[in-house]
């Protein structure tokens, strides 16, 4: 390493799994009973199938899955990975972490894990988290992982929540960039919140509280409204650290919520649809494991190319929203 050179996290692979059961929206309102049509929920969210976890496939176990993909494509191993930060909602237990699980799982013997909590923003948390820790050297390579099986939280008769959500994850492998490196990477990560908001979308119940039911509960349309206006600024506030314009954007990798969330925000950076990845169709809202199984099948079909520079951003409850730029 040249002294001097500023360190930066460098995007070495990434990985995703998604479990093998896809259902689409009308085999969910059969299975469940739901009054409700393909045809609505597609109008409304984009969304046509997702995928659900079997009875027993946990959060640890889909995010190890992702970290091996992610680590193959890196070249990559155990020896390499300082750091397993995991993003998650739904943890296999309040302890150990999914975080530690998947270490063990991985056989990363060195280092440390945890997990972190910021719902569908979560992925763009453990990557800030992981990008200042390769900057400041407390690590040299971090597996980033976004896990979820929100199948488990979700009430099954709340039919304006329970057909946006499906299970998955996703996972970066993050090196300190090498000298020939240094222009790509991580650019700069943009964190907000606002717990003013918070039971606009909310987990009521879980451990530690006094009561609830342990599921999602949801304003839709406050969250809608909140979701377009905060992820605009997040968006713009990410071009203007580095003096950029809209047009400097080749891939727009959002959170897969909406998919008119999603044409909002394409539409705002004067990006066409196919320069914005989309995988809101088939997966639904996996929250935090959304962006890295998005990233994971761009960079796997060829999309996204090296040098091209990545926009990433994500809301959800706490309210929690940010973005991330990185070049590829
Ligand atoms: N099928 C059929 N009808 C449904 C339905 C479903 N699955 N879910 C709700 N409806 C009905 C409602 O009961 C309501 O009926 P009513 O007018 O008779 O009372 C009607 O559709 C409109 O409901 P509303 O909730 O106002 O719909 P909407 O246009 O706001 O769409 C969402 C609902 C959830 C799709 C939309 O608000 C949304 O996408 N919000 C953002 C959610 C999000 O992205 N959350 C995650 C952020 S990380």
């Amino acid at each position: 390493m040249s002294q001097g050179r500023p360190l930066r996290g460098f995007i070495a692979g990434t990985g995703g799994y998604l479990p093998a059961r896809s259902v689409s929206n009308d085999e969910l309102a059969a299975e469940k009973g739901l009054d409700t049509t393909d045809s609505w929920i597609v109008e409304r969210t984009g969304i046509r199938r997702r995928h659900f976890a079997a009875p027993g496939e946990t959060a640890s176990a889909m995010g190890a899955a992702a970290c091996r993909a992610a680590l193959a494509q890196a070249g990559a191993g155990a020896a390499d990975v300082d750091a397993v930060i995991v993003a998650t909602a739904t943890p296999d237990s309040a302890f150990p972490s999914t975080a530690a699980r998947i270490q063990g799982a991985l056989g990363v013997t060195q280092g440390f894990a945890f997990d972190i909590a910021a719902a569908c923003t979560g992925f763009i948390y453990a990557l800030s988290i992981a990008d200042a820790m390769l900057r400041t050297g407390q690590a040299r390579g971090i597996l980033v992982v976004g896990t979820e099986i929100y199948s488990r939280i979700l009430d099954w008769s709340d039919r304006g929540t329970c057909v946006l959500f499906g299970d998955g994850a996703g996972a970066l492998f993050l090196r300190v960039a090498t000298e020939a490196e240094t222009s790509r990477g991580l650019l700069s990560t943009h964190l907000h919140a606002d717990g003013r908001h918070g039971d606009i979308l909310q987990v009521d119940g879980g451990a530690g509280s006094t009561g609830g039911t342990g599921v999602v509960r949801m304003a839709g349309r406050e969250v809608f409204k909140h979701a377009v206006t905060k992820l605009a600024a997040a968006v713009d506030e990410a071009l203007a650290a580095h003096g950029l314009d809209h047009d400097a954007v080749a891939w727009l990798v959002p959170h897969q919520a909406n998919i008119r969330i999603i044409e909002a925000m394409g539409r705002k950076l004067h990006l066409p649809m196919d320069r914005v990845v989309v995988t809101v169709d088939r997966h639904a809202n996996t929250s935090a494991a959304s962006i890295p199984l998005a990233l994971a099948e761009a960079t796997r079909d060829g999309r996204i190319a090296e040098g091209d520079l990545v926009l990433m951003e994500a809301i959800g409850g706490g309210l929690t929203w940010g973005a991330a730029l990185a070049r590829f």
